[in-house]
């Protein structure tokens, strides 16, 4: 026995061994593996990881591979050769990768379900007639949801909040209504989700505390809460309804999905679709309070707007989706180029040569991952955008009002100069509705509430720095705000 567990030691030290002394081949990327065996840089890149690429691209350049956790990643920031991994699906696969975060943080397998199947669905409900009907649904919810939560409030009383919190749970409970078509636990799903959420980073990097704190016990608990809350014969819709849930659930059933792992899949369609609007309301937001003439210049767009779009008497009718608004749309790009951060990843099956913009050639290894962080680059990139840490509300807008879609590096034009929504096969598909919900929400808060900051001096809080990876970016900490209902009609 003891013979064994000694070979066995000593076959695991020599593979640790073999797999640390990796060195960097003739024209690969330069390799950065870490003083710590085996772990590498996991430790800097899951507690920052803007500001360890951030470090490892001022060491080494547009392209490097860090050893982390035993993986080796090559990180691409040269935002005109990302299509050479973004269009890549021969030798590059992100459905690997993937799967593996699936079963991590929502333990959840859909080995029946084929990627392009389960997109060409989602398409179908997020485009044409499918998105007008869930974009007058959502505008809906949301002033019904705004009004409501104010009954009982007399018009001058002030109440006050986080603005993270106004936000999210504002956005969050309207979107629900809207895809899940479930009006009596929506709070329930709402506060269980807030809690599954905050851990959500921890269950996907695999370091989720044990001991004293209990964070596993609280996210598996909560998981299974959420299970609970949103499972199938609990929703609403009989085997007619059209609704979003309900189409989803019989997609499921047809490509034979056990019943617990269709239950389980809700969760994962309650995350990607709800976990951003949220958070981008609250920077767009947080943005314009901070900024008075950005403000100015969004009231002054929305003043310009025809009267009657304002009114909620026009429940249906949503005035930033058939109004021309750039500057509205230069404060939300640049939002987004400040606050939103997906890395988005691809396993390397084989050998590959990686041919960049400039012609230079790469080998990625077979086994490797390969890593885009358009957040560092193009979105912070200084000689694409001056001043880049800085808010300019318009950053997207030409001299004429119409929108500014052309930025250059090295004289050269960027086709890509921002990607909050991603890129490739996998690109968001909620662009549209998550577009219109967030100006709605923005649009409704504006002319409907005084919304002011509790302290006229106060800083948008910093960056929650786990969440570089993961979308958009939550603060660390909130804003307070005080608002009331306006006592007039809607005016600003
Ligand atoms: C500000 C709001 C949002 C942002 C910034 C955002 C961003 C993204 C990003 C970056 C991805 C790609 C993830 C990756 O490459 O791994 C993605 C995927 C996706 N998003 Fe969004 N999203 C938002 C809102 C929404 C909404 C409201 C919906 C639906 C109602 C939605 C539905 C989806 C879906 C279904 C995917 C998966 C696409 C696929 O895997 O083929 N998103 N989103």
């Amino acid at each position: 026995m003891l013979w064994t567990i000694f070979l066995l030691f000593n076959g695991l030290l020599l593979l640790v061994f073999l797999y640390s002394t990796r060195t960097r081949q003739k024209n690969e990327p330069p390799l950065d593996k870490g003083f710590l065996p085996w772990l590498g840089h996991a430790l800097e890149f899951g507690k920052d990881a803007a500001k360890f690429l951030a470090r490892m691209k001022e060491k080494h350049g547009d392209i490097f591979t860090v050893r982390v956790a035993g993986r080796y990643v090559t990180v691409l920031l040269e935002a005109n050769s990302f299509d050479a991994v973004l269009s890549d699906t021969v030798f590059l696969d992100f459905t690997r990768s993937k799967n593996q975060l699936l079963k991590r943080i929502f333990s959840l397998q859909l080995p029946s379900i084929k990627p392009a199947a389960e997109r060409k669905w989602m398409e179908q409900h997020f485009q044409g007639l499918c998105l007008s009907r869930l974009n007058s649904s959502m505008t809906a919810h949301l002033q019904h949801l705004l009004l409501s939560d104010h009954k009982g409030c007399s018009p001058s009383e002030w109440r006050q909040d986080g603005l993270f919190s106004l936000c999210y749970s504002l956005l969050f409970r309207a979107g629900y209504l809207t895809l899940f078509e479930r009006g009596d636990n929506t709070a329930a799903v709402y506060t269980e989700f807030r809690k599954f959420d905050s851990l959500l980073t921890k269950l996907a990097r695999g370091t989720i505390r044990r001991g004293k704190l209990h964070e596993d016990k609280i996210a598996i608990l909560s998981r299974e809460r959420l299970w609970e809350l949103l499972s199938p014969d609990r929703l609403s819709g009989g085997s007619e309804s059209q609704s979003w849930q309900q189409s989803y659930h019989r997609l499921l059933q047809e490509e034979g999905v056990d019943e617990e792992m269709q239950k389980r899949a809700l969760l994962l369609q309650l995350w990607t679709t709800q976990c951003n609007a949220g958070p981008a309301a609250f920077w767009l937001l947080g943005f314009v309070l901070t900024h008075p003439e950005a403000m100015e210049a969004l009231k002054s767009e929305i003043r310009g707007l025809p009267l009657q779009a304002i009114s909620l008497q026009h429940p249906h009718i949503n005035p930033v989706e058939v109004h021309c608004t750039p500057v509205f749309d230069s404060v939300l790009s640049e939002t987004l180029r400040l606050t939103a951060a997906v890395i988005i990843s691809r396993e390397v099956l084989q050998d590959k040569i990686l041919r960049m913009a400039s012609g230079r050639e790469y080998l990625l290894r077979r086994g490797d991952k390969v890593c885009l962080f358009p957040f560092l680059s193009p979105q912070m990139d200084p000689e694409i955008y001056q001043e880049p840490q800085d808010f300019k509300y318009d950053r997207f807008l030409n001299d004429d009002m119409t929108v500014k879609d052309k930025f250059y590096k090295d004289g050269k034009r960027l086709r890509y100069h921002t990607l909050p929504w991603g890129a490739g096969r996998n690109m968001c598909v909620g662009k549209e509705f998550a577009v219109t919900a967030i100006k709605q929400f923005v649009f409704l808060l504006l002319t409907h509430l005084d919304l002011e900051m509790c302290d006229p001096e106060a800083k948008l809080p910093p960056v929650n720095p786990s969440r570089y990876g993961f979308g958009m970016l939550q603060p660390d900490g909130d804003l307070q705000v005080r608002y009331r209902l306006k006592r007039t009609h809607p005016e600003m």
